[in-house]
């Protein structure tokens, strides 16, 4: 039990009220009564007491453990609560989590805090002036789009800087589940459709956090694609799309950047659930992986606390003094050996005796917000991907007129709901970042804007509101009817400006996907209707019109893209939002992003589209990944379904050109791989350029997709007419594929084309190898079998 702080101590109950209950999450409300303690003062933890077992390093944590009682052991294992739910706030009030100290032992308590695209804490606490706003960085996925690991870890590190800065230990980030289906709502957080793209992202990322000396948590370990019943739906997939596709970017994270813990996910795996899975979280992470970290569940997931210790489950988060005392009873009835709990325990404290907690770190509650704000920009601006830009019409001059169209051009989107979204201090809206540039906006469709947007948000529906799940989870905003347009504003605006942009919004979050309805997936009429007036008129003065897409994941946008002369997907690009999108409407910054998703023409399109989300259709229980490993481009080049826009797509204010692709070192693959291509900037701006090398791999006795993309690399600033050579080194393992038969990397013999381009159907020149005979890369456990037959897709 904690010692309580002279003076300051205090001991309520929180009770449950029903508007604070977690959507999402089902928790035993037995258990929802807790006490509030304070954290262990850092001086209390200093006192060692002669002779007794202390934490000291990594020498000393055997000798602790074996002078934890059991009920210790008991509650070390399992969290202390979940603020507004199963207990009060955490000193760092927004903090998800904390771990169970013992002070005798000199084990502190750690807080663990979301992410990913920033630090999720509440940015006021009682009685204070101060505050506490973290930086609102761009979305993972546009993060991804950058296709710049050196971005994600810069921005990793900030992250992870303003973390230790704030006194949490652990970062419940990076999320790296692959982008299996549009429409999941939670893809924002998420990198790609790739799990190549996912994992190197996913590394540079922890390795930025951890460059500070605080922990990353890799999550939601593995297959968590949906967020449509996600604590109870069966994922049936088979074991070559685990082991290619849904664990392949935690495999690369693992092995490149050793993140301090993994989080399992909520769904079942082929009938087990991940947190209880002593396959995935032992036998695949730990065994075939080496992993050396440890495992947290995800909040209230799961059924049963024994098996998830036993499955190698360290942490039960946010945990309660029901499930503590669950795990004492099994071990002392039996059910659970006690050397199990020794086990876990000794992986967390390996972790604990690095934290800033333990190494007694004084924060400063002060990191660099505006140097982090300005590197916010910067990566926002670094993933914009320009989807069309007919005739040049952007960049515009910053002498030019332009007037703004659509509700999101005031409430721009900085990032998406839930525990992912960050509480910054401010967001700049796209409107605001252009005037701030320089443009001049036509004032009175802005104030048109303006007044109609303040007045709906007086009324009932539209009022923002703190998240149903409580302060800590920011605001949810409902969406506003798009305004209509009257013919007269459109004509004056278009007489008066040189550009129209139209901005169009899209917001998703947790807890619910996302639906192939007007004003979701697919535009609204009023939306339609705004897109052909807006650039009717417009093209009839000679003038033109760019689309802005302030969104977390692909939208339709064949059926409108005709109309509109650009397009440009700026993501949800975080805080710094507007003047982001300011550097690349202007040309400041040349847009260099890639599409790490594809957009397809239409959603029946998806490989995934039948089976999303799940059966039954009214209240999924399982959802089978019938399309096997054939997700996203995968799927799309080798059954040549075309794409609205494919995967690796997205245009530059310059030209390029890809060439000289070259393997070195003969045409037999021995054990490794070099390939260079010389990359020119043929164009008249400055420019970086993002290469991607994708392998066509023999059908042997497996079937291979079309392409996969096995390397990329971006250049760096080329000005016009200047070249850079790029080399890409591969391995045997980088261009295996899984063998479910046999449970091994192979890598089968015959001819393979390396496709080295500017996209995954942009292919600028190729090469080819050749395998002489069949060479087992690696033999692995076989696990994580389903238990059902399914059909997959087949090329034949
Ligand atoms: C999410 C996790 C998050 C946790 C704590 C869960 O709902 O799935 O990503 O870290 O809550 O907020």
């Amino acid at each position: 039990m904690l010692k309580r702080l002279k003076g300051k101590s205090k001991l309520f109950a929180i009770t449950i009220s029903s508007s604070l209950l977690y959507s999402g999450f089902t928790f035993d409300l037995a258990s929802a009564e807790t006490e509030y303690l304070p954290r262990v003062q850092k001086s209390q933890t200093s006192t060692i007491q002669k002779n007794a077992p202390y934490l000291a390093d990594a020498a000393s944590i055997d000798r602790v453990i074996r002078a934890m009682t059991l009920e210790e052991k008991a509650k070390f294992v399992v969290g202390v609560g979940m603020p507004g739910i199963s207990r009060g706030p955490f000193e760092i009030t927004g903090a998800v989590g904390g771990t169970y100290g013992v002070p005798r032992l000199g084990i502190p308590e750690l807080r663990l805090a979301d992410g990913p695209a920033g630090l999720r804490i509440r940015p006021t606490r009682p009685g204070q002036n101060q505050t506490y706003f973290a930086t609102a960085f761009p979305i993972a996925t546009s993060l991804a789009s950058t296709w710049d690991t050196a971005v994600a870890e810069a921005v990793g590190e900030a992250q992870g800087n303003e973390v230790k800065e704030y006194g949490i230990d652990l970062f419940l980030a990076p999320a790296l589940d692959i982008q299996r289906n549009p429409l999941n709502g939670r893809n924002f957080e998420y990198y790609s459709e790739d799990p190549l793209i996912s994992g190197k992202m996913a590394a540079s990322f922890v390795n930025g956090i951890q460059s500070n000396g605080v922990g990353a948590t890799i999550k939601h370990f593995a297959a968590n694609n949906q967020e449509t019943n996600r604590m109870i739906i069966d994922t049936i997939v088979s074991q070559r799309a685990l082991r290619e596709i849904y664990l392949k970017g935690f495999e690369i994270a693992v092995k490149e950047s050793s993140p301090w813990a993994v989080m399992s996910s909520y769904n079942k795996i082929n009938g087990t659930y991940a947190s209880e899975s002593t396959d995935l979280l032992t036998t695949v992470l730990r065994k075939d992986w080496g992993y050396k970290g440890f495992v947290m569940t995800d909040w209230f997931a799961g059924k049963d606390p024994v098996e998830q210790m036993k499955a190698g489950n360290g942490l039960i988060m946010p945990g309660s003094p029901k499930k503590s005392n669950l795990i004492r009873l099994a071990v002392e009835g039996g059910r659970l050996n006690e050397k199990i709990l020794d086990r876990n325990i000794k992986n967390i404290l390996r972790i604990v005796i690095q934290t800033p907690e333990f190494k007694k770190y004084q924060n400063s509650d002060q990191p660099d917000l505006k140097a982090h704000a300005m590197l916010a920009r910067k990566a926002a601006s670094e993933g914009m991907v320009l989807l069309k830009n007919k005739e040049r019409a952007l960049p515009i001059n910053k002498n030019k007129k332009i007037a703004l169209f659509g509700n999101t051009q005031i409430e721009t989107i900085k990032g998406g709901n839930g525990s992912g979204d960050v509480n910054a201090a401010y967001t700049v809206s796209i409107a605001e970042g252009l005037k701030e540039a320089g443009y001049q906006i036509n004032q009175e469709l802005l104030s048109k804007y303006k007044t109609y947007i303040d007045s709906l948000r007086q009324q009932e529906p539209y009022k923002i509101k703190p998240h149903p799940w409580g302060e800590d989870f920011g605001k949810l905003a409902p969406v506003i009817p798009e305004k209509p347009l009257q013919e007269s504003e459109i004509t004056a605006a278009s007489k008066d400006t040189d550009l129209g942009i139209i901005v169009i919004g899209r917001n998703s979050g947790e807890a619910e996907d996302r639906k192939v309805v007007k004003g979701d997936y697919l535009l609204s009429d009023a939306e339609q209707d705004m897109i052909s007036r807006v650039t009717t008129e417009y093209h009839n003065q000679g003038k033109k019109v760019a689309v802005i897409l302030n969104i977390g994941g692909p939208i339709e946008v064949a059926s409108w893209r005709d109309k509109v002369d650009s397009i440009l997907v700026a993501w949800q690009p975080g805080q710094e939002a507007g003047n982001a999108v300011a550097d690349v409407v202007s040309g400041i910054v040349n847009p260099s992003g890639k599409l790490t998703t594809t957009f397809p023409v239409k959603y029946s399109d998806v490989p995934s589209a039948a089976n999303f989300p799940g059966t039954p259709a009214e209240n999924p229980a399982k959802v089978i990944y019938e399309e096997g490993i054939y997700v996203g481009y995968r799927y799309f080049t080798t059954f040549g379904v075309k794409p609205a826009y494919e995967f690796g797509y997205g245009l530059s204010y310059t030209d390029f050109d890809i060439s000289h692709v070259q393997i070195n070192k003969g045409k037999k693959f021995k054990d490794k791989l070099t390939i260079s291509a010389m990359v020119e900037n043929t164009g008249s701006l400055p420019g970086r350029e993002v290469v991607q090398v994708y392998v066509s791999a023999p059908d042997g006795g497996l079937e291979k997709p079309s392409v996969e993309l096995r390397a990329f690399a971006k250049t760096k600033v080329l000005q016009p007419n200047q070249r850079q050579l790029l080399h890409f080194n591969l391995n045997a393992k980088d261009l295996a594929s899984f063998d479910e038969e046999k449970s091994t990397w192979v890598l089968e013999k015959g001819t393979y084309t390396v496709k080295v381009g500017a996209s995954s159907e942009n292919i600028k020149g190729s090469a080819t190898y050749t395998v002489d005979h069949d060479v087992i890369v690696q033999k692995v456990s076989d696990v994580l079998k389903p238990k059902v037959d399914f059909k997959q897709p087949t090329k034949q």
